[in-house]
């Protein structure tokens, strides 16, 4: 499915076609991304929102174009409730640190859930370590699913704010956040979804979920590294100091204060990452073109296939195992290490990643170190998942 839009996938690693099952990490880029890119360099390099010539000024329109895709995209209110980050990990720190940090004190709670990425945890962490505030976890079960049934005791009055993971990158589970959200807000509690591994499968309208603030990644969605979206709700983003002090956040500065400039821009300090921002509207177009439910129903047909498919390696143990979930399949096999798996699979030409996946609490929790993770895109094939159990049935029979 529109597999020949990606020019990274036609490429052969160690003389086999390329099979790039390492899409949770970093997805491969359309066609498109790449020329929205090089047409920014090639035809409007300049600086944004800054000068009064003309391509500072057809700059300044595509990267305000770009925010205008990616908030329908995620069907925001406005695009001024999007304010371009690196990435989620900067998304979450921003609002941990500007939302979250004046609101607790000592003893106060922040829920997050054993599903998290360490860039959900670590924020608040510090957060904790800054302000005595203790940190709280909504447990998970065998299959991966978080464990509602305390999940009134958890929201309760010491709890000053949620976050939570959309979709697991490491097992892929898909979590109900929507009621999640709707439990937080029935005890005036404010809720950040993380959505770096939600917005490449599933249609994300953060006016139905009613977040307070949703992350996007940009290079989980075929966008460019280093570029992403905080979305927050208008009323706090205006409420909200700044995040870096520098150029553009503000409307006045003298040497005795500064007045700070209007949302987004007084979220979005020094120049920035122009090209991504412009590649990320590219991909956000990309993905609405394909269709989110056409991706969606497509993921779907690859799971049920991989899913199959591996349970006939024999010694193979899924790790994960969600009703609900997105293509990604963490497993282990017996007798061989993750690394040796990853190592062997790639000399055939197959991409997936190995280890922890920056989810260490996850692994705790099942007693191993890691696992291997496949994880499928749209553009991915049955014939790949053939290709990934061929390569894992001769890496078992190298170590039999
Ligand atoms: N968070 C990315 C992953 O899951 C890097 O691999």
């Amino acid at each position: 499915m529109m597999r020949h839009e990606f020019p990274g996938l036609q490429q052969q690693v160690h003389g086999k076609p390329l099979v790039y099952l390492d899409n949770a990490a970093t997805a491969q880029r359309p066609q498109a991304v790449l020329d929205a890119i090089n047409n920014y360099y090639l035809k409007h390099n300049a600086n944004i929102h800054r000068g009064v010539h003309s391509l500072s000024e057809s700059a300044t329109e595509l990267y305000e174009q770009a925010r205008n895709s990616l908030a329908r995209l995620i069907n925001a209110p406005s695009e001024k409730d999007l304010i371009f980050v690196r990435g989620c990990t900067e998304g979450v720190n921003l609002v941990a640190q500007t939302f979250v940090r004046s609101r607790v004190k000592a003893g106060d709670e922040i829920l997050i859930s054993h599903l998290e990425h360490h860039s959900n945890i670590v924020p608040w962490q510090i957060l904790c370590e800054q302000t005595g505030a203790k940190l709280k976890v909504i447990p998970m079960n065998q299959q991966g699913e978080l464990v509602l049934d305390d999940l009134d005791q958890l929201l309760n009055e010491r709890t000053k704010f949620m976050s939570v993971v959309h979709v697991s990158n490491a097992l892929g589970t898909i979590n109900p956040v929507k009621k999640l959200i709707a439990a937080a807000h029935a005890k005036d509690i404010p809720v950040l979804i993380d959505g770096a591994q939600a917005t490449p499968h599933i249609k994300v309208d953060v006016q139905d979920l009613d977040c307070d603030f949703y992350t996007v990644s940009g290079h989980k969605m075929y966008g460019p590294t280093g570029s992403g979206i905080l979305y927050g709700k208008s009323e706090h983003l205006s409420a909200m100091p700044p995040y870096h002090g520098g150029g553009e956040m503000i409307s006045k500065v003298t040497f005795e204060s500064t007045v700070y400039n209007a949302v987004p821009a007084k979220f979005e300090a020094g120049t920035p990452n122009i090209a991504g921002g412009i590649g990320l509207g590219a991909a956000a177009e990309f993905m609405m073109t394909v269709g989110m439910d056409k991706i969606a129903e497509r993921d779907q047909v690859l799971k049920v296939y991989a899913e199959q498919a591996l349970s006939e390696v024999p010694g193979l143990r899924l790790v994960g195992t969600a009703t609900n979930k997105s293509p990604v399949f963490s497993f282990v096999i017996d007798g061989i290490h993750a690394h040796d798996i990853g190592t062997i699979i790639d000399h055939h030409g197959v991409a997936i990643r190995t280890g922890h996946h920056c989810t260490m609490p996850i692994f705790q929790f099942y007693g191993l170190a890691g696992s291997c993770r496949a994880s499928l895109a749209f553009y991915n094939t049955e014939q790949e998942v053939d290709v990934l159990v061929e390569s894992l049935l001769k890496a078992k029979a190298m170590f039999q």
